[in-house]
């Protein structure tokens, strides 16, 4: 598949290093949750592709369901205000639950979603993200997996979006700001 480059400026994490990095997540998740049964939670959309690729390095009981979440607001700034759009079909109480995100921002997002559930009855919380902007922290979120720390540019790819689009790229990569401009 041929992409247009011309939105995007580089390639941060490639196809490779992404299925790498998965290698070595799911080899620590699968030694940390040995013998249990295990939720993975899914954040629409933006989770749909570390999950699809995190899910089939699991063992088969290991679970999956979806969230669906929105911050207020549009563009590329998180407001701090989130309201469920879709919630969980299972029943949390005495479950493992790893929540899968794509990418951990301003944390507020997480650290919601992260309270949200621990009043569910789970018997434990944990939070695995592909990504992570570690100098657009605001919210001291404690995440288990991290697989990327990345600068603070904003990204698209690997389920990613700029305003639904981008999604589809199997790299991570930095959006132009003239593409994005004041948003
Ligand atoms: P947070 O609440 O600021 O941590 O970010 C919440 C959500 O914003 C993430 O789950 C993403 O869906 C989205 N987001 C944050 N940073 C980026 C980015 O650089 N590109 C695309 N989406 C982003
Ligand atoms: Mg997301």
């Amino acid at each position: 598949m041929e992409h247009d480059m011309s939105d995007y400026s580089e390639v941060l994490v490639t196809e490779e290093q992404i299925a790498t990095r998965l290698d070595e997540m799911a080899a620590q998740i699968r030694a940390d949750y040995e013998g249990k049964d295990l939720l993975l939670v899914g954040v629409l959309k933006g989770a749909v592709m570390v999950m699809a690729d995190l899910a089939r390095r699991m063992p088969t009981n290991v679970q999956m369901d979806w969230m669906a979440v929105s911050s207020y607001g549009s563009g590329t700034v998180s407001s701090g205000v989130v309201r469920i759009l879709k919630d969980l079909d299972t029943d949390l109480t005495d479950r493992h639950v790893l929540i899968v995100e794509d990418i951990i921002d301003s944390g507020v997002t997480l650290s919601w979603l992260l309270g949200n559930l621990r009043t569910r009855g789970a018997a434990s919380v944990e939070i695995a993200t592909l990504l992570r902007k570690p100098d657009a922290l605001r919210v001291e979120v404690p995440v288990r997996y991290v697989g990327f720390d990345m600068p603070t540019k904003f990204l698209v790819g690997y389920g990613l979006d700029f305003a639904e689009d981008y999604r589809t790229l199997p790299f991570i990569a930095a959006l132009k700001p003239e593409v994005y401009g004041d948003r």
